[in-house]
């Protein structure tokens, strides 16, 4: 596989990952805070979860196949599963890394498309960027 799908599938199941942690926060989260934390990982994992089925058929039309297996995604992800319940700004602090993680994901996909000449898929990859410049600004917020 060359260097610019994997980068892709990378990105893919780092979202996914991201997406799955936002949703385990929004479940597990206890607290003074829990009706703001439940509801700002609500709106975190939904966000994200909107944007999985567009970014799985922008890779089907690059002729690639999309990975859709929690083996699959656990291999490639660069967002690392959380299998404890962290106290509540733990979760902050680790979903604002992640989402770190993520915003500079898509800038470095978002060039390596611009230089293939996918630029809807640039615009794609964009969007993802600014968003998760907005959800670590959120929880940035937060943990102030
Ligand atoms: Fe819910």
């Amino acid at each position: 596989m060359d260097k610019y799908h994997l980068a892709l599938k990378t990105a893919f199941a780092s979202e996914y990952s991201f997406f799955l942690k936002a949703q385990n926060f929004h479940w597990n989260v206890e607290g003074p805070l829990f009706v703001q934390l439940h509801d700002l990982f609500g709106k975190i994992y939904e966000e994200v979860y909107d944007s999985i089925d567009t970014f799985a058929e922008e890779l089907r039309a690059l002729d690639t196949y999309t990975p859709a297996s929690l083996q699959k995604f656990s291999m490639l992800s660069a967002v690392d599963d959380e299998n404890s319940i962290p106290e509540w700004s733990q979760m902050l602090q680790e979903l604002l890394a992640d989402s770190d993680r993520m915003a500079d994901i898509f800038k470095i996909t978002f060039d390596l498309a611009e230089q293939n000449g996918d630029h809807g898929l640039a615009d794609f990859l964009a969007g993802r960027q600014d968003a998760h410049k907005k959800h670590s600004w959120m929880l940035r917020a937060t943990l102030k």
